[in-house]
């Protein structure tokens, strides 16, 4: 199983050469979700290599801004690989070039100077944009409101030690629960589907004792979810882990898969049962 990628090593080294870079931008520029976007070309000069991408953005932005042009609406919150609300698509890649890295936490190093770049929002039917490189990702709260919880009494807490669970099972859980919800996976598939995203949050509950009460229902409604939300088929095609930023592997896909027949199954039986 993945193990957390939140900061890679080299997240904080520098440019060696202290570089520093001008280059062209083409960005999607779309007013509002009902206007239609175009491609715009920007010139980023002075780029530090040290720089975020986010950071260089910003510089382009204050220009913009300058010059009296509305910015580049664009999404961000923690900048530092733990939120999921930075992505776009950089160069045709979900959070750019780096593997298990978050585009906040991309940095201008990796990119040359006198290159052009083009930036573009998430594409999925499930994502209609809303400005420039902002995407709704309602679709995925709605995914876990359909069953990404488990339901506990209220009351005092129970001391922690009186729930044993396995090692394995805390590890693959706690990597499962890395998933921050940032959608790349959807984005780099050709399906747009959101398989990797709800798996990981099944496999992040059904590896719990806390989780096992409801797993059947809940990977039932959650998998009915997606499909009502319009994200596609798994084709076990790959794309999606290899962009996500926390490594989530596809075997969290199996295993929500083994949890899907397993449930229907039942489902079927007691509907026999109650028919007979
Ligand atoms: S599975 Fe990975 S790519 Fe998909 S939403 Fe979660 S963190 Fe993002
Ligand atoms: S802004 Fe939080 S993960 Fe990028």
């Amino acid at each position: 199983m993945a193990m957390l990628a939140t900061r890679r090593p080299d997240a904080e080294q520098h440019d060696p050469a202290g570089r520093t870079l001008n280059l062209t931008l083409q960005v999607w520029r779309q007013k509002n979700a009902t206007s239609p976007g175009k491609m715009v070309t920007y010139a980023a000069t002075g780029i530090s290599a040290d720089m975020s991408f986010l950071e260089m953005l910003d510089v382009v932005n204050e220009g913009l801004i300058a010059r009296d042009e509305e910015p580049i609406a664009f999404d961000n919150d923690c900048r530092e690989g733990i939120c999921g609300t930075c992505g776009f698509m950089i160069n045709g890649v979900a959070h750019g070039p780096e593997r298990g890295t978050t585009v906040c936490q991309l940095h201008m190093r990796h990119f040359k100077d006198g290159e052009t770049i083009t930036i573009e929002p998430w594409r999925a039917r499930a994502f209609p944009v809303l400005k420039d490189l902002v995407v709704d990702r309602g679709a995925f709260d709605r995914i876990i409101q359909a069953g990404g919880y488990i339901t506990a009494p209220t009351g005092g807490a129970q001391d922690a030690n009186a729930i044993l669970v396995p090692k394995a099972d805390a590890d693959v859980a706690f990597d499962s629960a890395a998933c921050i919800g940032c959608g790349a996976c959807v984005a780099m598939c050709p399906n747009a589907s959101a398989m990797l995203f709800t798996a990981a949050k099944i496999s992040h509950l059904g590896h719990l004792p806390q989780g096992q009460p409801e797993r059947d229902d809940r990977v039932l409604r959650m998998v009915a979810r997606m499909d009502v939300e319009g994200f596609g088929a798994c084709t076990n095609i790959g794309e999606c882990a290899a962009v996500c930023p926390k490594e989530i592997p596809m075997d969290v896909i199996s295993f929500m898969n083994r949890d899907l027949l397993r449930a229907t199954r039942r489902k079927d039986r007691e509907a026999k049962a109650s028919n007979e």
